[in-house]
């Protein structure tokens, strides 16, 4: 994971690398560092934790290098103390690298048997020490990299300086993300455009396992076999402002109250308002009739989405959905149908495996469809056809308006799946947009139950354990749930079919036991709420999510939380919103860093 910058200014580059390392804290944020060239010597600043404790840094001991290259960490290999954060670093040479070297112990083991001294755990450092064994065997510094790369396995992506170069910023990818940004005698590199954008809009995207020597002047791209390639340079439309909080405490709270406007901007691109027709955007207009299968996968959160577009797809379109977490999908060995269509869902459309899944099944001869939220991203770049999902950007790292713009993507794509294929007529299209029509409305009144979750969150802080039930597409929302409260709170929840928890889970269920119950008064209620009385009759603290109806129903319950009645259809994206406000409410409660939860990063760049 990890994010890189490296930067060839005309002032004080530290400043402007910490700036790109901002936009790039939501890949990691275990520490943070850079290196410039002080007078021709690399000179390092580190620190562990948040890049603000780097800035801190920087300010007591300023850096005035124009060269420099800086990193923002997820630790994989080593803990995430100042000795293995990045740049690392000999005399010679400094790097930075987001990806796992994997064949870094035995090249490590080699280094050392030559005398070489490492001061980190981590398998980065192992670069540093190659290209700068290359060096002192008379190697350039082009050549020392070249060489370097041909010893590494793995995934990555690296910017490197040199002790007294300072024109000159080299840069590699294989697997995970680089780009150029082109300015006025200045020079760019970054792990995407967001880090670019407060420098330049003019971007090179490098292929996977090109390098590229950059000067202030000159861009010289390779490929892996070393020949000189061309890539063109494309303008970036992200935007360079940083999005702020506004007068929320958090983002995840802002986000989730953003959710009946992105919603409804996502939905705006995918169906007709006044004929209440699915309409896709343009580029995007995919035809599922001749369709045998469709197979979705994604991870974590998006993954949810996925499971509760099957539902959509098998009962609207009668498609049959293949469904799998993005890192099993290729352990599994699915025979893939050449020509049919792959879908893969991810807000960042960085997620390495989801990505690993995407080339899989593209040079298996699928057709490949993303509902991604960053336009700019990798996954974004390499599907044959994108489904845009119109969250904006989102910063906590808990996801909650990009999953259900997700939702609302995918249950367009599902009435539009239902046409092509016949299965649904103009009528049904027709009843089924206009539910999807009223979302923004029915989720903006969804956002009313915060005051009596918030008093809720106040029980679920003292408990150890949480479980989350439904049925149908709500038992989706029920491990989505789960996630939730596990990322931010770090309180253990697990999410289950209704009708499993008798198989087992029922042995955890005593009074400490808060159970949300997630059950819309659909044809499902009746059996739902007998699993809830299970859980009632063995002591277990029972809320229930319902519409006023089930409430009618609901019997001897802890809590009851009243959600507005919809057609069923929709309800996954309504019941959504009380779970997020739950853990979000909880977490807060309990004071932890619910923007930025431990271990965690936004964006998952290693598999
Ligand atoms: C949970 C969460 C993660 C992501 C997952 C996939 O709140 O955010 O589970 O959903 O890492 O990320 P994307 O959607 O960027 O591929």
């Amino acid at each position: 994971m990890c994010g890189i910058v490296g930067i060839l200014a005309r002032e004080a580059v530290a400043p402007q690398l910490v700036d790109g390392l901002k936009r790039l804290e939501y890949r990691g944020y275990d520490s943070a560092g850079v290196a410039t060239l002080e007078g021709g010597r690399i000179v390092r600043r580190r620190a562990e934790g948040k890049l603000r404790n780097l800035e801190a840094r920087l300010k007591a001991e300023p850096l005035n290098g124009v060269t420099g290259i800086g990193h923002t960490r997820w630790a994989t290999h080593g803990a995430p103390t100042e000795d293995n954060a990045h740049p690392h670093a000999t005399e010679r040479v400094a790097v930075v690298h987001n990806g796992i070297i994997e064949n870094f112990r035995e090249l490590r083991a080699e280094l050392e048997a030559t005398g070489a001294k490492f001061s980190s755990q981590t398998d980065t450092e192992v670069v540093a020490h190659l290209v700068s064994k290359a060096l002192e065997a008379g190697a350039t510094p082009k050549a020392a990299v070249q060489q370097t790369l041909s010893k590494l396995r793995g995934a990555f992506a690296l910017a490197f300086i040199f002790r007294g170069e300072d024109d000159l910023l080299i840069g590699a990818r294989r697997g995970s993300p680089l780009a150029i940004g082109h300015g006025d005698g200045e020079i760019f590199l970054g792990s995407d455009a967001v880090a670019l954008a407060p420098f330049t809009d003019e971007v090179t995207y490098l292929d996977d396992g090109d390098w590229v020597a950059l000067t202030r002047s000159s861009v010289e791209i390779y490929d892996e076999a070393g020949a000189p390639v061309r890539r063109d340079a494309v303008k970036s439309s992200v935007a360079s402002v940083v999005v702020d909080k506004g007068a929320y405490r958090h983002f995840m709270a802002k986000e989730i109250a953003e959710q009946p406007e992105v919603v409804g901007h996502s939905l705006t691109r995918y169906v007709d308002m006044t004929t209440g027709r699915v309409r896709l955007p343009q580029g995007a207009d995919f035809d599922f009739s001749r369709l045998d299968r469709l197979a979705i996968s994604a991870c974590g959160t998006a993954f949810y989405a996925g499971l509760v577009a099957r539902y959509w797809f098998e009962r609207f379109a009668h498609l049959p959905v293949d469904i799998d977490i993005a890192s099993e999908f290729r352990y599994r060995e699915p025979p893939l149908a050449a020509g049919s269509l792959a879908l893969l869902i991810s807000q960042s459309g960085e997620t390495a495996d989801t990505l690993a899944t995407l080339r899989h099944c593209k040079a298996k001869g699928m057709k490949i469809g993303a509902v991604v939220n960053v336009p700019t991203s990798t996954i974004a770049r390499e599907a044959d056809v994108v489904f845009p999902t119109v969250a904006g950007v989102e910063v906590g790292v808990a996801s909650t308006k990009a999953f259900t713009c997700q939702l609302a993507v995918l249950a367009a794509l599902a009435v539009k799946a239902g046409r092509d294929r016949n299965v649904l007529s103009e009528e049904d299209e027709q009843k089924l947009v206009s539910s999807l029509i009223e979302l923004p409305r029915l989720m903006a009144e969804t956002l009313h139950l915060e005051g009596e979750i918030e008093k809720l969150a106040q029980t679920f802080a003292k408990a150890q354990d949480v479980l989350y039930l439904g049925r149908g597409t709500s038992f989706p929302i029920a491990l989505e749930g789960a996630l939730k409260l596990k990322e931010i709170s770090y309180i253990h929840a697990e999410g289950y079919a209704a009708g499993e928890l008798k198989h087992g889970p029922i042995a955890l269920v005593d009074e400490t036991v808060p159970v949300v119950v997630l059950a819309p008064f659909d044809p499902l209620f009746e059996k739902t709420a007998s699993n809830m009385q299970e859980v009632a009759a063995r002591g277990g603290k029972i809320v229930l999510v319902t519409d006023a109806e089930g409430a009618k129903h609901a019997g001897d319950v802890f809590a009851t939380l009243v959600v507005p009645t919809a057609y069923a259809f929709v309800n996954p994206l309504i019941y959504a919103i009380p779970i997020q406000l739950l853990a979000y409410h909880t977490a807060v409660f309990m004071g932890t860093d619910v923007d930025q939860p431990r271990n965690l990063a936004k964006s998952v760049t290693v598999e």
